[in-house]
């Protein structure tokens, strides 16, 4: 089903061609929900900006679309407002068939996207024995519920872990690894030296602190870069341990991603230097192999490069993206290339862009996209970190949120007097307490910082994930109470719509489509979280207005059904935000 909004600029369009001639055909109607409900559903405000191209009134001109709308069962007359607004309300009737075809509907009215792209979202992307932070975290979560997004409105959609999995920390990190567990390198399979992260700071401590260390670091990098089967071995060892521990917060977080590395491309940078040359763009500064970049300048005003090779041949992140982009548009013919990184690795991002254009790798054909995010903070304002001051492990972070989550449940059992078994607590902590870590970011908009707060992200009221599960268990409740089944309801039920707070919901069920459509192009997620938190407030309303199960057939059935609408509104709408829900809590 097209969406309202879609229809109605439709048949707007067609109405200024039949009252204007062809050559309006291109022109956007402008078709806006209604800022006051007073006025309407929709607002079109087209005849303002024609006024003076059609040297009429704009109130005129207002009357003459009107005049020539198509015929429709879909909205009453409309009425003009103010200087030349166009009024339009949605007829019951209209909304009643419309959320009629919901019923076997399991896309709710979703229509699959016009143009099916294949598209990459490039997202989480940890670095190797480094630590997976809050800012990957992030990535994991918004980037996540874009693919999400996306792969419903049926795009090809590949979700690829970029993660740093090559450069010279692993020249100290081999060595050292020989200097500690110097048997691993010949006979292990699996490597299990604890923490990587405390072993990565280890290793830093002694190449910070012992220059032959430091030495054999350096011949380390050369000779893995090489391709020694040794070195090789003990960086397929490091890198191994560490895709262990990401999973494990992969599987709790349910996150699927196609893991490709930087490694990936180290076959491919040398072309990259050679496709630079032959385009004539790259020159050599300082010994380093450059490109310069155009609307980027040092604090001296001068134009800044973007270094691809440095003095010591060793090629970095640059060169790796422009190789990634190069494999991503011939080979896995990506339309549409997003990547979620926080907002800090913007200009990177830029630049990377603009060489790849300057060099004919990225083309016009494909559109890329920097999805940027800000900050994680904790309470205090400042950078998130432990009470003893460290970085917050995630797996830790987790488990304080669930754990929170846990004696959030226990408190109301006690209170509501309600016995229920382990499993039962233990599963509705563990969903809560992830689905508030994500919804919190989420419902975000993800350019700004964020204030990182248990208390704020577990709170039963507002917008927040325990709120928006316990509406979809209540909904459902009232839905069960009922006690039919809405599959084998057929095509005698009826939606009935006559409360105003019934009618308002109904409109608002509808706009789901437009929301998503929102969310395609804006890549912002809160948007349908708003959406979520509003809708739930709508059916409370309702609810509070139009008695259910008490009334008499028809319309307790058509109640019945609108609160199924909602329960599962509110449930595909979770998921796309990679929340699960929960029939009881
Ligand atoms: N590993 C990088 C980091 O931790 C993020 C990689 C993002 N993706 C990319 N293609 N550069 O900051």
């Amino acid at each position: 089903m097209t969406s309202i909004n879609e229809q109605l600029t439709q048949q707007f369009s067609q109405a200024l061609v039949k009252a204007f001639g062809d050559k309006f055909n291109e022109i956007d109607p402008q078709v806006w929900p209604a800022r006051d409900p007073k006025n309407g559903d929709y607002q079109v405000n087209i005849a303002l900006s024609l006024a003076k191209q059609l040297g009429q009134p704009p109130r005129a001109i207002a009357q003459t679309i009107i005049d020539n709308l198509p015929l429709n069962n879909m909205i009453e007359t409309p009425t003009i407002g103010g200087p030349g607004f166009i009024n339009i309300k949605i007829q019951a009737t209209y909304l009643e068939t419309q959320l009629k075809t919901w019923q076997n509907d399991l896309r709710l009215g979703v229509e699959k996207s016009a143009k099916i792209q294949k598209i990459i979202v490039d997202f989480s992307s940890p670095n190797i024995a480094k630590e997976m932070h809050v800012g990957h975290l992030r990535s994991t979560i918004i980037g996540d519920s874009i693919a999400r997004i996306l792969e419903f409105l049926g795009h090809q959609v590949l979700r690829l872990n970029h993660v740093g999995d090559w450069g010279t920390q692993f020249g100290m990190l081999i060595a050292y690894l020989r200097e500690v567990y110097p048997d691993a390198l010949t006979t292990a399979n699996v490597l299990n030296i604890g923490d990587l992260v405390t072993f990565y700071k280890q290793a830093k401590q002694r190449f910070d602190e012992d220059e032959i260390f430091k030495e054999t670091a350096r011949n380390e990098v050369v000779k893995l870069q090489a391709g020694n089967q040794e070195s090789r071995h003990a960086w397929q060892l490091l890198c191994e341990q560490s895709r262990r521990e990401f999973q494990l917060i992969y599987d709790r977080l349910d996150i699927q991603l196609t893991e490709r590395g930087e490694s990936f491309y180290n076959q491919f940078l040398e072309d990259v230097i050679k496709q630079l040359k032959e385009k004539k763009i790259l020159e050599e500064n300082q010994g380093a192999q450059c490109v310069f970049l155009e609307g980027f300048i040092n604090k001296d005003g001068d134009p800044l490069p973007l270094i691809v090779q440095k003095s010591d041949g060793g090629y970095n992140y640059a060169t790796t993206d422009l190789a990634a982009l190069n494999y991503r548009i011939q080979t896995d013919e990506a339309e549409r290339i997003i990547y979620v990184t926080d907002a800090g690795q913007a200009n990177h991002f830029a630049q990377v862009f603009q060489v790849g254009k300057k060099a004919g790798i990225l083309t016009e054909k494909v559109e890329i996209i920097h999805v940027p995010f800000g900050l994680v903070k904790g309470e205090d304002g400042k950078k998130l970190k432990t009470r003893s001051g460290e970085i917050i492990k995630l797996k830790d972070l987790l488990d304080e949120a669930v754990s929170y989550a846990r004696q959030d449940l226990e408190n109301r059992l006690e209170l509501e007097e309600r016995k229920e078994s382990q499993t039962f607590i233990a599963h509705v902590s563990e969903i809560v307490g992830i689905s508030a870590v994500k919804y919190a970011d989420l419902s975000q908009n993800r350019i700004s910082d964020y204030i990182f707060s248990y208390d704020k992200m577990l709170a039963l009221q507002g917008n927040t994930a325990p709120y928006m599960l316990y509406a979809y268990a209540r909904v459902q409740s009232i839905s069960r109470e009922g006690n039919i089944d809405f599959e084998k309801l057929g095509e005698n039920a009826q939606i009935i719509l006559k409360d105003e707070t019934e009618i308002d919901l109904a409109k608002y069920l509808l706009q789901l489509t437009d929301v998503i459509k929102e969310v395609e192009r804006t890549l912002l997620p809160n948007r349908l979280c708003d959406y979520l938190y509003e809708l739930s407030k709508k059916f409370n309303r309702f609810y509070e207005n139009c008695p259910v199960l008490k009334s008499e057939e028809p319309v307790k059935t058509s109640r019945l059904l609108l609160s199924d609408l909602t329960a599962r509104t509110i449930k595909l709408g979770l998921s796309l935000l990679g929340i699960s829900i929960l029939e009881r809590m």
